[in-house]
């Protein structure tokens, strides 16, 4: 996927599991406990986790992301058979307290001197998004952290991308959203965003409506993509 000449953009929006912030580090954390079960249980655990909001949105049934993300942790220990005392408390406790990815930092202080404003955009509960930029250190950072609790309902519905065109005050022309979720990608763009997909796990492109603007490995690579002059 070549990358379209993106210009006019004043606010970068990032999702955050996946994009920003590490879901694999909960499992890692854990594999004390887990052993070599921990990538099968993170893996389980986020493929349920996205099912559960997919089919809560379909239903009408919306709970929040913190009671999304224990009912699938329960899915997967009760399908692999895991059952120690307080792991559940403990890997819960450790979603809070994910690691950001390596480039994460830098990139997002880089746009911020460059004058971008910059926006967090997520499925998570305000308490779950607040503890992972603090982890992070990243509380000075943000312009915004919006939740869909606001709207009450999870991506990919529309109103969820329209939250940010609201709270940023900005046109979907001027806000380039990166996520590494492919679907969440290409949904920002069939709501009109620009759209980056940041593709860290190198997946095939999506047969859904519609294409991202581009596709780059890692956030890093955002700063020649929307400053190309400045790079050179
Ligand atoms: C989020 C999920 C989709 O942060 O990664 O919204």
């Amino acid at each position: 996927m070549n990358i379209k000449h993106i210009d006019g953009i004043e606010a970068c929006v990032f999702d955050a599991y996946g994009t920003l912030f590490d879901f694999n580090s909960a499992a890692l954390a854990a594999s004390d406990e887990l052993g070599g079960n921990w990538q099968s249980l993170s893996e389980l655990w986020r493929q349920k986790q996205l099912q559960y909001t997919w089919l809560r949105g379909l239903a009408g049934r919306h709970a929040d992301f913190w009671q999304v993300t224990g009912d699938a942790l329960d899915f997967a220990l009760n399908t692999l058979g895991i059952d120690h005392p307080d792991l559940r408390a403990r890997l819960m406790d450790l979603y809070l307290h994910l690691g950001c990815y390596p480039e994460v930092p830098e990139t997002l202080r880089r746009l911020q001197a460059a004058g971008m404003k910059l926006a967090i955009l997520s499925n998570g509960t305000p308490a779950m998004l607040a503890a992972v930029v603090r982890h992070s250190a990243l509380e000075n950072i943000f312009d915004a952290v919006l939740s869909v609790e606001e709207v009450g309902v999870f991506k990919p519905h529309p109103a969820v991308y329209a939250l940010a065109c609201e709270r940023l005050q900005l046109a979907p022309a001027a806000i380039c959203f990166l996520s590494s979720n492919a679907w969440d990608a290409y949904s920002a763009k069939a709501s009109g965003l620009r759209v980056l997909w940041c593709n860290r796990f190198g997946q095939a492109p999506e047969r859904i409506p519609e294409t991202p603007d581009g596709e780059i490995k890692d956030l890093s690579a955002l700063l020649t993509t929307l400053f190309p002059a400045a790079s050179r």
